[in-house]
């Protein structure tokens, strides 16, 4: 996700300093090219060495120092940089980060920068909860610095409260997010996802295999654009979207009063769910008895949200509504019809047959409708790239181009 980005990652002298170089490690494996500073204090905790090694990149640390004679080390390196993460942030360098000083390399590239920059606190939980380094973090939040709040729990020094330095994966949506274009800022959005499950009694329910993750990925990267994201989801093992709202459901009918609770509000509805066509005509308390001689059941018909939501719509502008059609085999046709009768804007079909689209995967293959007949056929992509691609289209919907 962070192919060809430069980012700059200033790393200051708190002990959480070793946990930078596995945050090196995992800005590497996503693509980005890793440029470190090191504050001098940094250099007592971990090695420069170990920096430039698994960087593949010099480590910075002096404001001073001169490759090239007409090189200016800190404007260079601003200049270049498509984000800057601070990670540990002392109490120290925040301090002299809300005072605009420039006394070292680190902090001078900040002030040189017009980049996005992330700052990641770590410290002992008393340095952390200082009047003087709350109004510090507050500052620079005001000034559209991004400020990632500490974990909570046992620290180095003994202590015991917020000063963890996150994992990255915690932090990654920080990333992508400041990183990404903010065309859906402050846009209202409904994404369902996952499948619904139907109880034939206490024990037992029809359910189907979708996982979530075409959903989740939907709603992840609208969320990274900027909107204001409600996810309503059936059961999955997925852990819930980092700035998203989660409504958590289980059956179709659950799902339906979640979705009419939040439409009037929504400029946009994703639904990606797998919703149950069917549910038992009576859910049983208790449990079904074993019988040799088997059970007939008798199904009752859930209903169509999604084209509920179309009537609805009528001829209105909003919301935008997305279906998603799951075909076995190429069927376009009926993708069309769907589309159509559903009064959507656009339907994205995959053809569940295809071993890369199917549905437990991390990749998918699609091909977008549109209400004017018009049709576009994505490559394989992962599931990320594939949401990033249906919003853009969104985007350009919005904008009526
Ligand atoms: O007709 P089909 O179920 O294939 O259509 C799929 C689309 O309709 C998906 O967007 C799905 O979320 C939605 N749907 C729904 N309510 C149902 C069945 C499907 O909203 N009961």
């Amino acid at each position: 996700m962070l192919d060809g980005r430069n980012i700059i990652l200033g790393i200051s002298g708190g002990i959480a300093a070793y946990k930078a170089a596995g945050w090196i490690r995992d800005l590497k494996r996503e693509g980005a090219e890793v440029t470190v500073i090191m504050t001098r204090s940094a250099t007592e905790f971990i090695a420069p060495l170990t920096c430039s090694a698994l960087s593949g990149n010099r480590v910075h640390r002096d404001m001073f120092a001169r490759e090239a004679a007409h090189e200016i080390p800190h404007i260079n390196l601003a200049a270049n940089a498509d984000l800057i993460i601070i990670a540990p942030a002392t109490a120290n360098t925040i301090a002299r980060l809300a005072h605009g000083m420039a006394d070292d390399l680190l902090c001078a590239v900040v002030l040189a920068a017009r980049c996005p920059v992330i700052v990641c606190p770590a410290m002992n939980d008393k340095m952390y909860r200082h009047p003087a380094t709350r109004d510090n973090l507050a500052t620079i939040g005001s000034r559209g610095t991004i400020v990632v709040d500490p974990g909570e729990g046992s620290l180095a020094c003994r202590g015991n409260g917020p000063g963890r330095l996150p994992e990255f994966v915690e932090v990654r949506e920080f990333v992508l997010a400041a990183l990404s274009n903010q065309d859906l800022a402050g846009v209202k959005i409904m994404v369902t996802a996952g499948p619904t499950v139907e109880p034939l009694d206490q024990v037992r329910f029809l359910g189907n295999r979708a996982t979530g993750r075409m959903g989740y990925a939907i709603a992840a990267t609208a969320r990274r654009r900027g909107a204001d994201v409600t996810l309503i989801s059936g059961p999955t093992s997925l852990a819930p979207p980092t700035g998203v709202n989660i409504v958590n459901v289980s059956t179709a009918l659950e799902m339906r009063h979640a979705v009419m609770a939040g439409i009037n509000e929504a400029e946009v509805v994703v639904k990606a769910a797998a919703v149950s066509d069917f549910r038992p005509a009576v859910s049983v308390d208790g449990k079904i008895k074993k019988a040799a001689s088997g059970l007939d059941l008798q199904l009752t018909a859930n209903p169509d949200i999604l084209m509920e939501l179309g009537r609805i719509k009528g001829k209105a502008e909003k919301p935008l509504l997305i279906g998603f059609a799951a075909e076995a085999g190429e069927k376009l046709g009926e993708g069309q019809r769907k589309l159509k009768e559903k009064n959507c804007d656009m339907m994205v079909v995959n053809n569940i047959s295809d071993p890369d689209a199917g549905f437990a995967g991390e990749s998918n293959r699609v091909v977008i409708l549109y209400r004017n007949g018009g049709e576009e056929r994505l490559p394989l992509l992962k599931k990320d790239e594939v949401a990033d691609r249906i919003w853009d289209r969104i985007v350009r919907l919005r904008r009526r181009e």
